[in-house]
């Protein structure tokens, strides 16, 4: 049995995308035959953003059927909900004892919060970090399969890990990040920023239909102005990048000496890209569809992946306890 621990989650905030599955979920998909693999969708590090209570239980749902839809399996990975496992927070509140403030402080998401309003942000997005780090920790994960903007959160969790460690003796590995190819996909609106749930027009749904294909495709920006000696501009160069995923290869190289010719045509990169990648997204999305008319079969499914879980974090949680120095009636 090998050793390695694959840990990940994902907010079950708004539609996941394609950024979310190339970043994460295809990584995720392919790690399940090598290592144990948890993954977690992450109701309580959704609840430092703004949302909706009375719909907060299907959006958990959602993503659990759209992870499914997209390759987890169920019988291979634990598939689980954070909150069903209280031993995630439990172990947040320890490890913010050994966390730094400044070191939060630190943090590029939580400074690109607090720069709209300082007074108003909540410091649960401030310690949003720590529960990420126990997330990971409660299992022992070395391995954390995330897109880029994960990485500085994942430097913390090495610290923090190394801060309990020296404190209290070895007890967590120092897990390492796994990237893909496209560890950052752009906005498909602005291909300066990265590709969002938070900003609609920005995304391309992993679920989405052919027209809504066909539609986004179409709008995504490809000259953000000129580039130097004819280099692909961010945008081009985002649609090359699904290309390379959802086309043939032979279809990508064709459209690449295109390119480096001078004379590629957007119209027909889309096109092609287009129906690459509405074939390629139709056995998710019909996958998706019979789930997410089962909700009750997605709750078994929860059910079952907090049962497989559970017991691992609370054996964690009791050598925390024990090494801290927690009394024991
Ligand atoms: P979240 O929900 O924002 O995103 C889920 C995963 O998708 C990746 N991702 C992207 N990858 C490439 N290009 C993009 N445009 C893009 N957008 C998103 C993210 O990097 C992520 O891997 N804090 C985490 C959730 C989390 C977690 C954890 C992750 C909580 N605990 C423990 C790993 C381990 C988050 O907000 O992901």
């Amino acid at each position: 049995m090998s050793k390695e621990v694959v840990f990940s989650g994902i907010q079950p905030s708004g539609t996941i995308h394609i950024g979310n599955y190339l970043g994460a979920i295809k990584n995720w998909v392919a790690l399940q035959d090598r290592y144990p693999c948890y993954y977690c969708v992450v109701d309580y590090h959704a609840i430092t953003s703004p949302y909706e209570p009375k719909t907060f239980p299907h959006a958990v749902l959602d993503a659990v059927a759209a992870n499914v839809a997209a390759g987890l399996d169920p019988a291979r990975s634990t598939i689980f909900v954070q909150s069903q496992v209280p031993e995630h927070t439990e172990l947040c509140w320890v490890l913010s004892a050994v966390t730094p403030v400044g070191e939060l402080q630190r943090m590029t998401q939580y400074k690109d919060r607090a720069r709209v309003r300082r007074e108003v942000v909540n410091a649960g997005v401030l310690n949003y970090p720590i529960l990420q780090a126990a997330d990971i920790l409660a299992y022992k994960g070395t391995l954390v399969p995330v897109g880029e903007d994960q990485e500085q959160h994942l430097e913390l969790t090495r610290e923090i890990a190394r801060k309990f460690n020296a404190a209290y003796g070895p007890t967590f590995p120092e897990p390492e990040v796994l990237f893909t190819p496209s560890r950052r996909l752009m906005s498909l609106s602005d291909p300066k920023v990265k590709m969002s749930k938070s900003m609609p027009g920005s995304y391309l749904s992993l679920m989405a239909d052919p027209p809504a294909i066909k539609e986004a495709v179409a709008r995504a920006v490809t000259d953000t102005g000129p580039t130097p000696g004819g280099e692909m501009t961010p945008g081009v160069a985002t649609l090359f990048q699904l290309l390379d995923v959802f086309a043939p290869a032979k279809t990508a190289e064709r459209f690449r000496a295109a390119h480096r010719a001078g004379d590629l045509r957007y119209a027909e990169l889309k096109a092609s890209l287009a129906e690459c990648l509405v074939e390629g997204l139709e056995p998710i999305r019909l996958r998706y569809r019979e789930l997410i008319a089962r909700p009750d079969t997605l709750r078994d499914m929860v059910r079952h992946g907090t049962a497989r879980a559970r017991p691992v974090a609370c054996a964690t949680l009791e050598e925390v306890r024990e090494k801290i120095g927690i009394l024991k009636t």
